[in-house]
C-alpha cells in the first residue's frame, strides 16, 4: 500500500498558480495507449503522454517550461531573448517559436559549427527567423552571450539572457509536476493509475514527476538520461528542492531516491545508439508514433530493455512521457533507410 497523498491536485495546482506564467503551450496533451507495442513486447500496459504535441514550432517538452521562464523574463520588459544552447537543441527551436508568439526577437548562440547541410532543429531555427551565431566551446559561448547582450543594449534594446533566468531549471520541474496531474487524471478517467513513469530527462522534468510522486504517491519515476555529463542524483535532488522552495512546499527530495539511468546514453550525448534506433523503429512501426534518436529513442530503449528483463507484470501501467525532439530524425536520415 502506498502512503496517503500529502496534497490534493487542487492544492498542488493552487501552488503552481502562485508563479508568474504565460500561455504558450498546448496543454492537456493526449494520453494514448500503445497496445501494439505492449503486444510486441509481451509486456505491461503502456501509455504515451504526447508532449510532442504541445503546439508551437513542432512542439516538445520545453514549451511548457517556457511559460514560466519567459513570464519571469517579461518582468524586465525585454525586446530580445538571447540564449546559448547546443547546435541541434530542441530547446532552442521551441524558445524561438515561443518568443515569436510573444513578439520578441531571439538571438541563438549555438555550440558547434554551422553544418554544410542545415537540417533538423537548426533548419527550423532559421525558418522561425532567429539570429543564429556559433560558438566553438562553452567559454566562447558565454562570452558571446554577454557581448551580444551589450550590443543590443548599446542600440537601445532590452536583452534578456535566458541562461541566467533563475527559473531556468525550476520551470521544467513545475511544468512536469503539472503534467503528472494531467496523466493521473487521464488514467483515472479510465479507472487506472500509473505504476511507473519513464521519461528522457537530465533531471529537470523528472524532478517534477518526483515531486508528484512524493506529494501524491503510488508510482515510481524512471528517468533515462541522454548525456553522461551530469551527476544526476545530486542534480535532480537539487532541482527538486529548489522547486519545493519556489512552491512553498514542506517536503524534501534526497539523492538516494532518484532513479535516473545513464545506461542508454551509448557513445555519448547527441550520438545515436543501436538500442535507441531500434526503439525508434519499433515504436514507429507498431504505433505510428515518431520518437527521436537522441532523447526519446534512448529513453524508450531503457523502458523496452526493462520490459524485456521481465521487471513488470501484465497489469502494470507504464507511462512513457514523449518529450518531443522529432526534428532530429531528419539530421540522421541514413538510420531509417
Ligand atoms: C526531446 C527532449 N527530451 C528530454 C529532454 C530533457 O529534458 P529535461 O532535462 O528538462 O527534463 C530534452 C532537453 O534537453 C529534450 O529536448
Amino acid at each position: 500500500m502506498s502512503e496517503p497523498a500529502i496534497m490534493s491536485h487542487r492544492e498542488i495546482r493552487e501552488r503552481i498558480a502562485t508563479l508568474p506564467r504565460l500561455d504558450i503551450a498546448l496543454k492537456n496533451t493526449p494520453l494514448e495507449e500503445a497496445r501494439n507495442l505492449s503486444r510486441a513486447l509481451g509486456g505491461p500496459r503502456i501509455f504515451f503522454k504526447r508532449d510532442d504535441l504541445t503546439g508551437v514550432a513542432l512542439g516538445g517538452n520545453k514549451l511548457r517550461n517556457l511559460e514560466f521562464r519567459l513570464a519571469h523574463a517579461m518582468k524586465d520588459e525585454p525586446d530580445t531573448v538571447i540564449v546559448g544552447l547546443d547546435l541541434q537543441s530542441n530547446s532552442a527551436r521551441q524558445t524561438v517559436g515561443a518568443c515569436n508568439k510573444l513578439g520578441l526577437k531571439t538571438i541563438l548562440v549555438l555550440e558547434g559549427r554551422k553544418p554544410n547541410n542545415v537540417q533538423g532543429n537548426l533548419l527550423v531555427d532559421y525558418l522561425l527567423g532567429a539570429e543564429v551565431h556559433f560558438a566553438a566551446d562553452p567559454r566562447e559561448q558565454r562570452a558571446m552571450l554577454d557581448g551580444l547582450a551589450e550590443e543590443v543594449r548599446s542600440k537601445g534594446g532590452r536583452p534578456h539572457i535566458l541562461n541566467d533566468n533563475p527559473m531556468f531549471d525550476v520551470a521544467s520541474a513545475v511544468a512536469y509536476l503539472e503534467v503528472t496531474l494531467e496523466v493521473l487524471e487521464q488514467l483515472a478517467a479510465r479507472d487506472l493509475a500509473p505504476d511507473y513513469f519513464y521519461m528522457s530527462s537530465s533531471g529537470k522534468g523528472s524532478a517534477g514527476i518526483m515531486l508528484a510522486q512524493k506529494l501524491i504517491g503510488g508510482f515510481a519515476m524512471h528517468a533515462v538520461c541522454a548525456t553522461a555529463e551530469f551527476d544526476l542524483p545530486s542534480r535532480t535532488a537539487r532541482i527538486a528542492n529548489e522547486t519545493i522552495a519556489a512552491l512553498g512546499l514542506d517536503i524534501a527530495v534526497t539523492e538516494d531516491e532518484v532513479i535516473n539511468t545513464e545506461d542508454f546514453v551509448g557513445k555519448g550525448y547527441g550520438i545515436p545508439s543501436e538500442a535507441g534506433d531500434e526503439a525508434v523503429k519499433l515504436v514507429a512501426r507498431t504505433e505510428g508514433i515518431i520518437l527521436d534518436p537522441i532523447y526519446t529513442g534512448k529513453a524508450a530503449a531503457g523502458m523496452i530493455a526493462h520490459i524485456r528483463e521481465g521487471r513488470f507484470s501484465q497489469d502494470d501501467v507504464l507511462v512513457f512521457v514523449h518529450t518531443g525532439g522529432t526534428p532530429a530524425i531528419f539530421t540522421w536520415n541514413e538510420l531509417w533507410l
